[in-house]
């Protein structure tokens, strides 16, 4: 397989994750089963899963000059990557995340103060300039100020990297932003505010993609849960079936499918190839705690997909 370049840009996040019998009603004390301290951030998670999934990787982030930004810097320096450019900010603390999971199907609730990632300059982007060109595909979110992502993304359309925006957690985005996107990552919940069509099925998320079609996005995958993930490019939709999962930790799971598309994306497979190999790599996610940490490789991914494709 070809080693596509994938840009990051995007959050850091040290995450506190709580293991539960069930989620704390207000004024109530629930006792973890079990907690751990680990690497997260929609932008970290995103640039492992496409580093582990086979693609060369340069990640674009921010932390505060604070013990998180220290935990921080080492974990991305041993990660692998191509490259890591990390600024910092003495005044505002590296971001982190409090995350409960819960129940029989591993949910999470997640209280984020998004700290230094709100804080990134445009000189600070402009820096990054000739990594975002070098690249085969770009790859961010929301988890940042949207200054700090229109910029990125006009580096990439100037430089003809091909861009995909998985626009988590929502913000208001102008439409001049999504008429840049080459793909459009969103769940149902994101489809819904960004159309106003309630997403809740394949027919209504093929009508969200059509109208987010018209604001100039060229490409649409509607992540629906269990109900697989429709892509529509090229006045064509198909339906990519969710790879069955024996779920520990939902947590971090979107961020394996967004980066593992994005690397097989900038491998040369195409949208169909690439979200399926997606699937089943975010089922493999699904059944690790954690978040960066739970991200598998390529072959892990690959025997998988083999075992799902061999029963359907
Ligand atoms: O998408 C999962 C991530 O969201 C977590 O790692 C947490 O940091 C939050 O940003």
């Amino acid at each position: 397989m070809k080693k596509g370049k994938v840009c990051v840009f995007g959050s850091f996040n040290l995450d506190i994750v709580a293991g539960m019998s069930h989620f704390p009603q207000p004024g109530e004390s629930v006792i973890a089963r079990n907690s751990m301290m680990g690497a997260g951030g929609k932008g970290g998670n995103q640039a492992m899963a496409a580093l582990r999934a086979g693609a060369r990787v340069h990640y674009i982030g921010k932390v505060g000059r604070d013990d998180f930004g220290s935990f921080a810097r080492r974990h991305l320096d041993n990660a692998g990557f191509d490259a890591v450019t990390l600024f910092s900010t003495a005044e505002y603390p590296t971001g982190n995340a409090l995350i409960y999971v819960a129940g029989n199907d591993a949910q999470n609730m997640i209280a984020v103060d998004p700290g230094a990632n709100l804080t990134v300059s445009d000189e600070e982007v402009e820096q990054c300039r000739p990594a975002i060109a070098a690249a085969d595909l770009l790859l961010t979110q929301l988890e940042n100020n949207l200054s700090a992502v229109e910029k990125v993304i006009a580096i990439a359309t100037e430089a003809e990297t091909y861009i995909v925006l998985n626009p988590a957690p929502f913000q208001k985005i102008p439409d001049a932003l999504l008429a840049q996107i080459d793909l459009l990552t969103p769940n149902a919940h994101e489809c819904t505010l960004l159309t106003g069509i309630t997403v809740n099925d394949i027919s209504s998320a093929q009508r969200a993609a059509e109208q987010l079609h018209l604001k100039g996005v060229k490409a649409v995958v509607v992540t629906l849960g269990a109900q697989g993930a429709l892509l529509s490019a090229s006045g064509q939709t198909e339906l990519v079936p969710a790879c069955p999962a024996q779920p520990k930790d939902n947590t971090g799971v979107r961020d394996a499918f967004n980066g593992a598309l994005a690397s097989q994306l900038a491998g040369g497979y195409s949208l169909l190839q690439a979200a399926t190999f997606a699937s089943a790599y975010a089922a493999l996610c699904a059944e690790r705690e954690g978040a960066a940490a739970s991200m598998p490789t390529y072959l892990q991914a690959l025997a998988r997909l083999e075992a799902f494709k061999t029963v359907h």
